[in-house]
């Protein structure tokens, strides 16, 4: 079994402090760092772009775990690549050819991911998951932060941990919104391996980072 992974999302942290709350959720123990990337089009919400990621690059060694909610996502790609971004997941709505996406990522030497919103079928998985190093299960409906999990996804997390293991590749399962000590117990146990929390990582100061990290590993 492959240990479990936090992915403390930064949508919850100090902007003000960018930089500083990296180093800090590096420190308490973080294995990836999740970037919400927003485009208030694809999602009702402007978050930030590679410009930004390109200035945390040097803040943090740990993997840059770049969640694209941006329709079209296709021309900015290679920005993000260059910034620094290790993996870059898109959702399938956000252009006509996931599947050129997805190889576009990999040309650049980046891990691709596909992400599904709560309504899209696991279907949507099926004739890229030979492309993709992760998949990416949204357990809220993308644009903010501090939503509540929603259960129905917990079935959508064991079909997707069925394929990767009838893949046999090595494919990560992620699963992003409303993540609790509670529901990251669920998700684990439905075979998720990599978990994203904002506020349930950034609640309470840099005081309690590794604590509330800790606390999701269960
Ligand atoms: C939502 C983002 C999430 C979000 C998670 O669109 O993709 O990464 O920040 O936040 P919490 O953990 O607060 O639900
Ligand atoms: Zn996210």
């Amino acid at each position: 079994m492959i240990p479990v992974r936090i992915a403390p999302s930064i949508l919850s942290a100090d902007f003000a402090q960018l930089g500083a709350e990296i180093e800090a959720v590096d420190a308490a123990g973080a294995d990836f760092i999740h970037i919400d990337v927003m485009d208030g089009h694809f999602v009702p919400n402007l978050t930030i772009g590679p410009v930004v990621v390109r200035a945390l690059r040097p803040h943090s060694r740990k993997t840059f775990d770049c969640h694209l909610m941006i329709a079209p996502a296709d021309p900015y790609i290679e920005a993000f690549a260059d910034a620094g971004a290790d993996i870059i997941s898109v959702h399938p709505e956000a252009g006509p050819h996931v599947h050129r996406t997805l190889q576009l990522i990999r040309s650049l030497g980046k891990s691709p991911g596909i992400v599904l919103n709560p309504a899209t079928p696991i279907e949507a998985i099926d004739y890229v998951l030979d492309l993709v190093d992760l998949v990416l299960i949204m357990s809220v409906n993308p644009g903010f932060g501090g939503q509540s999990f929603i259960d129905s996804q917990l079935r959508k997390i064991e079909a997707a941990a069925e394929r990767i293991s009838r893949s046999g590749r090595q494919i990560a399962l992620e699963v992003d919104g409303g993540i609790t000590p509670e529901t990251a117990r669920r998700a684990i146990s439905a075979g998720a391996n990599v978990l994203v929390a904002g506020t349930a990582v950034f609640n309470g100061g840099r005081g309690n980072y590794a604590a509330n990290i800790a606390a999701l590993r269960g």
